[in-house]
């Protein structure tokens, strides 16, 4: 049986959905602050507990026979965790320092990891590969970096065996339509312009137009949610099967869209207008960060399939289907 973290969350439900579908057992822990109980697919087993209470993993541990853990339960907005860093810290970190006391406990030594290309800070270079310099420039960033720490230095001192996943940025959603990006704020790009073109939000916001890109905005590395749980499930079974273990790989596609590009992608996809603002920089955030993914590539046999108009498109999809989100009538899940 495999423990996915955070699988009610947005990607953490696509990955439950994909090992479901590859015929895994799962069992879900999550306790909702961010994640649906909608979004769960009805095939796995979902407990509601919190990583920051042992009892918690007590129960989950001690009731399933967990082989391998996927972790992605956190909180994962940079601008939240500036001005929130206690809150970042304990929930991220003290969280992983939790789950990892009951895996050694119990005895389960495999664990996929989910960090951020955010540890890398302001890259040097245009394609940032996994060796490339770690300095994060917001708490989130630091706190995803310090669990990397962690990892490692219990893969030496107790022979857990881990992989991490540096995503980029997860947007897009599940081409069934059954599962998508359901934040309240929303704050990423993609589904905040497909809901502006949706009339669900008065504008998009631009913040900050005065950086050193090719248009002045920001510059990201969009990767499909799909192809983001295709990639976990590559990962987990190196490491059951004893292949890989102890290595770090970025996820992204390779490509780089600025904000003012991915608006006009929306536009096009949707046939609509954006009105749109521009703001201050906020703090927090780098000009470019676009990702080298060869090793996924070589080592993991991973490859996306998704480019970035399927992806604002099943973004597009999800959100006109669904305008208040799980609460849109879904009847999939429980
Ligand atoms: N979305 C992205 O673009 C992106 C990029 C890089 C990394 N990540 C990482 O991927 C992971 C998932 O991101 P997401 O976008 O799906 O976020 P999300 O907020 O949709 O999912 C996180 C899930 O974890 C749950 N959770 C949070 N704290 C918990 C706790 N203490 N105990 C139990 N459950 C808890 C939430 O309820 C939620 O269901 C996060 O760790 C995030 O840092 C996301």
């Amino acid at each position: 049986m495999i423990l996915v973290t955070g699988g009610a969350g947005y990607i953490g439900s696509h990955v439950v959905k994909s090992l479901i579908n590859k015929n895994y057992n799962v069992v879900v822990i999550d306790n909702l602050t961010t994640g649906h109980i909608e979004a769960v697919d009805k095939r796995a087993i979902f407990v509601q507990g919190d990583l920051e209470n042992l009892k918690d993993l007590e129960i989950v541990f001690s009731t399933y026979p967990v082989k391998g853990v996927i972790h992605l339960a956190g909180k994962c907005y940079v601008q939240e965790s500036v001005l929130h860093p206690l809150m970042y810290y304990q929930a991220n970190v003290v969280s992983s320092i939790n789950l990892l006391k009951y895996m050694l406990k119990y005895q389960v030594n495999n664990i996929v990891f989910s960090s951020s290309c955010s540890v890398y800070g302001i890259p040097n270079s245009g394609y940032i590969a996994e060796n490339a310099a770690t300095n994060p420039i917001n708490p989130y960033g630091r706190s995803k970096l310090i669990i990397e720490f962690i990892l490692q230095d219990f893969a030496k001192a107790y022979g857990l065996n881990y992989i991490i996943l540096r995503y980029f940025n997860a947007a897009g959603s599940d081409l069934s339509g059954e599962i998508g990006e359901d934040h309240n704020p929303e704050t990423h790009l993609i589904p905040s312009i497909v809901r502006h073109l949706l009339g669900l939000a008065e504008k998009v916001v631009i913040y900050g137009d005065d950086y050193q890109t090719k248009d002045s905005t920001c510059v990201r590395d969009f990767i499909h949610v799909s192809d983001l749980a295709n990639a976990h499930i590559k990962a987990l079974e190196q490491l059951l099967q004893g292949r890989i273990a102890n290595e770090i790989f970025n996820l992204g596609k390779g490509e780089g869209y600025s904000v003012k590009e991915i608006i006009g992608y929306c536009e096009k996809i949707s046939g609509k207008r954006a009105i749109v603002e521009r703001k201050e920089r906020r703090e927090g955030d780098p000009p470019g960060l676009v990702a080298c993914s060869k090793k996924a590539y070589c080592k993991l046999g991973w490859k996306p399939v998704y480019n970035i108009e399927d992806i604002i498109r099943s973004a597009w999809q999800w959100h006109r289907n669904h305008p208040c989100g799980y609460q849109s009538g879904y009847n999939g899940g429980r």
